[in-house]
């Protein structure tokens, strides 16, 4: 195991707050998916990496293109550059990146045999680059924002192992859910104690919180999501380092389309939940909010609307979660390659602008 390092001062730690349901003066701000293509500067960086893996691999261009969106927008929170799918990379399994076509990998994994025979990486060697990254990252930043760290869940993860690549019916992973659970429930088991051990070592190299994306436990029934997805979820959070150098170390699940389901994520003794747009934050915080901060949950697509109705949108769902604390404001998924940033800025500084009110 490699060395702890020692890290500058954190200074703004108003999204760890309010993750801890702690009180803040505004609601902290972040986007998925905030480093990407619809900033030019990430598309010049990208053309000079050469492949997305290559910029993932480069601790330089991780470290530089984590904080673009920083130096754009007063943000709350930066996230470490990488990919969930380094995990299966790390696997063996070939992972390449066609361009408009999405990931896609040289091996599947489809039968007990291919299970067992698949490497449990040990990821301080096998994914070294993205622990150098977290640890270079949290030192250009310099104590402005915390650092969050994150990792797929093991069934989304495994959605893209099975089937080779994204998919839409999910015919090959749900083939062996209901004729090979067997086999699948030790893949999960696999890729749970490689994420967990994965988380931290993200922790150790410096990540302040952790994310785990369940970006397709929504496509399950509720029976096999809790068996398939959560299970593995709540594995997880029972693993992770949960506090380091005197420092609690959040944990944020994220199901989209998982609304249904958030008494049982709240369950997990996960710190946060992330909930996409399709449901009301402020019905879920009746449901949940005296156990788990939430984060959301703006529609990506409402940055395609004018600053004005951007603003009238951040505007309804602060006033949706109401007064007091444990928002994290985001959108409810990723940003679009064709959102504009300036109207991104416009949905940043929005909650800055309008939240404070919720906060006296
Ligand atoms: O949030 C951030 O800014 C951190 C970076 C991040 C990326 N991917 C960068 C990326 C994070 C957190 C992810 C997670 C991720 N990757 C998820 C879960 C979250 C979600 O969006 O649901 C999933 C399902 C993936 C798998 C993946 N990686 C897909 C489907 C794609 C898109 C492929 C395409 O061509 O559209 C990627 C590639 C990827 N990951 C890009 C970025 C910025 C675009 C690659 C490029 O620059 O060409």
């Amino acid at each position: 195991m490699s060395e702890t390092p020692v890290f500058p001062e954190l200074r703004n730690d108003r999204f760890l707050r309010a993750l801890q349901r702690q009180p803040v003066d505004i609601t902290p701000v972040w986007m998925m998916r905030q480093a990407g293509r619809y900033l030019p500067e990430y598309r010049a960086t990208r053309a000079d990496a050469g492949s997305f893996m290559d910029l993932c691999r480069n601790q330089d261009f991780a470290c530089e293109v984590t904080l673009q969106p920083l130096e754009r927008f007063p943000l709350d929170a930066a996230i470490l550059f990488s990919d969930i799918l380094t995990v299966p990379d790390a696997m063996d399994l070939g992972l390449y990146f066609e361009t408009g076509e999405g990931p896609k990998f040289r091996k599947v994994v489809r039968t007990l045999a291919d299970v067992e025979a698949l490497p449990v990486p040990d990821v301080e060697r096998d994914l070294d680059y993205v622990m150098r990254a977290v640890t270079r990252i949290r030192h250009a930043l310099n104590g402005r924002v915390p650092l969050i760290g994150f990792s797929g869940s093991p069934w989304t993860l495994a959605t893209y192992m099975v089937e080779g690549g994204s998919s839409k019916d999910f015919r090959h992973i749900k083939s062996m859910l209901y004729a090979n659970a067997e086999a699948l429930h030790l893949l999960l088991d696999k890729l749970a104690h490689t994420v967990t051990e994965y988380l931290n070592a993200q922790i150790r190299a410096g990540a302040q919180a952790v994310q785990i994306f369940d970006t397709w436990g929504g496509v399950l029934s509720t029976p096999a999501y809790l068996e398939f997805s959560l299970r593995y979820m709540e594995q997880i959070v029972h693993g992770l380092i949960r506090e380091h150098q005197g420092r609690k170390i959040p944990v944020i699940l994220f199901t989209k389309n998982g609304a249904q389901w958030l008494e049982s994520m709240a369950a997990t003794g996960a710190d946060a939940l992330g909930l996409d747009w399709t449901y009301e934050i402020g019905a879920a915080r009746q449901r949940v909010g005296h156990r788990v901060a939430l984060q959301g949950n703006m529609d990506p697509s409402a940055l395609f609307g004018s600053p004005a109705s951007i603003r009238a949108e951040v505007a309804r769902i602060l006033d949706s979660f109401g007064t007091g604390d444990g928002h994290i404001f985001n959108l409810g998924h990723g940003i679009s390659q064709y959102a504009d940033p300036e109207h991104a800025k416009a949905f940043v500084q929005a909650v800055h602008e309008l939240s404070p009110a919720y906060h006296k």
